[in-house]
C-alpha cells in the first residue's frame, strides 16, 4: 500500500488514482495520522501532498515530524517537498507570487526517481513557495529557471521531493517518476486487483455483519447496485434492499429497478412509495443545499420507518464513493456541494453504516461490478444523483414542473441511445432553469418555459467537458422536446466544463 498524506492539493486524490492504476493500492489520508497509526498501516511508501499552505505563518499545516524516522521512503510534492525541506533545515522562500503552469526542468541526478528518463522535461508547476536550498544531506537532482532545486533527494535515508506536480498529466514523464517511486523505491508489488478487492470486502462485510442483518438503499444507480450486489455476495439473505419512489426519479425507472433486482438478481426488495412525504417536505423550498439536506434526511427516516417493520436491523450499507467524500470536504479541502449522502445524514441516526465503496473511484465501481457479474446495462448506467430530479428543477420544485424535467429527460435519453452515443457521453440529463421566454407556435404567442440540455463527458465526475454531442442530433432531440412536451418552447445546450461550472445546475 502507498499512503498519501493530504495537505489539501486540488490534485491529491490524483496521486492516489495513478498508483492504483499500476495495480498498487493507495489510500488518501489526513495530514494528522500520528507516525504509530502510519507504522500499524504498514505502507510500503508515504506520498505527502500538495497543499495552498505555507511552512511558514499561521496556517502552516504540519504532520507528525516522527513519520521521518519511520524508515518508509517518502516523496513529498510541491508543499510536500517544502514540508521536508523545512522540516531538515534547509530553505524554502516565501513568496506571493504564483507559478502556474508548464516548466522545463534539468535532471542533474538521473537515479532513483528519474531513473531511465530523460534529462529534459516538461513539468506541472504550480505554487507559491519554494525551496531554494536543499538541507544538508540532499542532493539536487533537478532544477529550472524559477527554482534552484527542483527535486531533492537523500537516498541514504529514503526522502525524496519534487516541486513540480507528477499526478497531472501535463508532467510529461510524471506517470513513470510516480512509478519509479512506487516501484523501485518503495518495492511495492502491482498485484492489486478488483478480484482482491472483492476478497478482502466480503471478509470485512461477514466480520462487521456477523449474524446481524443489514439494509440497503438500493436507487438502480451503479454505486447502489454494486453495493447491494457486493453485500449479497457476503450475507446472502441477510440482506433487505429498500428502494424509495421518492417521486424524484426518472419516466419508467421505479419499474424497471424493480423487475431488475427482485426478478433478476433474485435479492429481497422492498419497494417503498415515498413521493407524497418527500415532495410536501420540498414544498416552498428553493435553496439547492436545503433542498439537498431534507431529500437525504427524508432518505434516512422512511428507512428508519421501514427499518422499525423489521426485526434485528443493525447496518445501512450506502454506496458512497470516494468523490462524495473527498467533495464533501475533508480536513484541507472545501465543501463544494454536500452531497446528499454524506452532508446529508441526520445527527439521530440509529445505523451504523456499511459503505465499502468509499475508497474507490467511479470507474474502479464498474470495474468492481463486473467482477461481481452485475450485467452492463447496469453497470454502464450514468450517474443519477441521490436528490433525483430535485436538483434539476432548478428552485422551488412542484409536480408540474418535475414533469416537464421527466419528459424531456426521457426524450433525451431516447435520442442518445438511438445515436448509439450512450458510452461516448458520460452524463446527460435536462434541467429547468424556472425560465420563461416568448415563442410562436402556429400564429400564436406563446411564453413558456426553457429546457437546458447538459450532456458532459468525464473519467470520474471530478473534472469534465461538455460533449460534443452531433449537431443534428441536439437538433432531434430539441424539435421533439418543443413538440411533445407541453410548457416547453425553447432548448439550449450547455457549454460549460467542470470547473468553473459543476455538472449538476444545483
Ligand atoms: P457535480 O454537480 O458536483 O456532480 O459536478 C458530480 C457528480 O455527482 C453527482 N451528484 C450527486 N450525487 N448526491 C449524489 O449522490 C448528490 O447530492 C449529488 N450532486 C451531484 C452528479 O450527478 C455528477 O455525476
Amino acid at each position: 500500500m502507498i499512503l498519501v498524506l493530504d495537505f489539501g492539493s486540488q490534485y491529491n486524490q490524483l496521486i492516489t488514482r495513478r498508483i492504483r492504476e499500476f495495480g498498487v493500492y493507495s489510500e488518501l489520508h489526513s495530514h494528522k495520522l500520528t507516525a504509530q497509526e502510519i507504522q500499524d498501516m504498514n505502507p510500503a511508501g508515504i506520498i505527502l501532498s500538495g497543499g495552498p499552505n505555507s511552512v511558514y505563518g499561521d496556517n502552516q499545516i504540519s504532520c507528525d515530524p516522527e513519520i521521518f524516522n519511520l524508515n518508509i521512503p517518502i516523496l513529498g510534492i510541491c508543499y510536500g517537498m517544502q514540508l521536508m525541506a523545512h522540516h531538515f533545515g534547509g530553505g524554502v522562500e516565501r513568496s506571493d507570487q504564483r507559478e502556474y503552469g508548464k516548466a522545463d526542468i534539468h535532471v542533474q541526478n538521473a537515479k532513483a526517481l528519474f531513473h531511465e528518463l530523460p534529462s529534459e522535461q516538461v513539468v506541472w508547476m504550480s505554487h507559491t513557495d519554494k525551496v531554494v536550498q536543499a538541507p544538508e544531506g540532499f542532493s539536487i537532482d533537478a532544477t529550472n529557471e524559477s527554482c534552484p532545486v527542483a527535486a531533492m533527494s537523500d537516498e541514504d535515508r529514503g526522502l525524496y521531493a519534487v516541486q513540480f506536480h507528477p499526478e497531472v498529466r501535463h508532467s510529461e514523464y510524471g506517470n513513470d517518476l510516480l512509478r519509479n517511486f512506487v516501484f523501485r523505491v518503495s518495492g511495492a508489488h502491482g498485484d492489486w486487483s478488483m478480484a482482491n478487492f472483492v476478497e478482502e470486502q466480503i471478509r470485512l462485510i461477514r466480520e462487521q455483519v456477523g449474524e446481524r442483518k443489514v439494509l440497503c438503499a438500493l436507487s438502480g444507480g451503479v454505486d447502489s447496485s454494486v453495493v447491494a450486489a457486493l453485500i449479497h455476495k457476503a450475507i446472502g439473505d441477510q440482506l433487505t434492499c429498500i428502494f424509495v419512489d421518492n417521486g424524484l426519479l426518472r419516466k419508467g425507472e421505479a419499474d424497471d429497478v424493480m423487475d431488475t433486482f427482485a426478478d433478476g438478481f433474485h435479492m429481497n426488495v422492498i419497494k417503498v412509495d415515498a413521493k407524497e412525504r418527500f415532495l410536501s417536505k420540498l414544498n416552498g423550498v428553493s435553496d439547492p443545499e436545503k433542498k439537498r439536506k431534507i431529500i437525504g434526511n427524508e432518505f434516512i427516516y422512511v428507512f428508519n420507518d421501514e427499518a422499525e417493520k423489521m426485526k434485528e436491523v443493525d447496518f445501512l450499507a450506502q454506496g458512497t464513493l470516494y468523490t462524495d467524500i473527498i467533495e464533501s470536504g475533508t480536513d484541507t479541502a472545501q465543501t463544494i456541494k454536500s452531497h446528499h449522502n454524506v452532508g446529508g445524514l441526520p445527527e439521530d441516526m440509529t445505523f451504523q453504516l456499511i459503505e465499502p465503496l468509499n475508497t474507490l473511484f467511479k470507474d474502479e465501481v464498474r470495474a468492481l461490478g463486473t467482477e461481481l457479474g452485475v450485467p452492463d446495462r447496469i453497470v454502464w448506467r450514468q450517474p443519477f444523483p441521490g436528490p433525483g430530479l430535485g436538483i434539476r428543477v432548478l428552485g422551488e420544485i412542484t409536480e408540474p414542473k418535475l414533469e416537464i424535467v421527466r419528459e424531456s429527460d426521457a426524450i433525451l435519453r431516447e435520442e442518445i441511445r438511438l445515436a448509439d452515443l450512450e458510452k461516448d457521453v458520460w452524463q446527460y440529463f435536462t434541467v429547468l432553469p424556472g425560465i420563461q421566454s416568448v415563442g410562436v407556435m402556429g400564429d400564436a404567442r406563446t411564453y413558456d418555459h426553457t429546457i437546458a440540455i447538459r450532456a458532459v463527458t468525464s473519467i470520474d465526475g471530478m473534472t469534465s467537458d461538455w460533449a460534443r454531442i452531433p449537431y443534428d442530433v441536439l437538433g432531434k432531440i430539441s424539435t421533439r422536446i418543443v413538440n411533445e412536451v407541453p410548457h416547453v418552447n425553447r432548448v439550449v445546450y450547455d457549454v460549460t466544463s467542470k470547473p468553473p461550472a459543476t455538472i449538476e445546475w444545483e
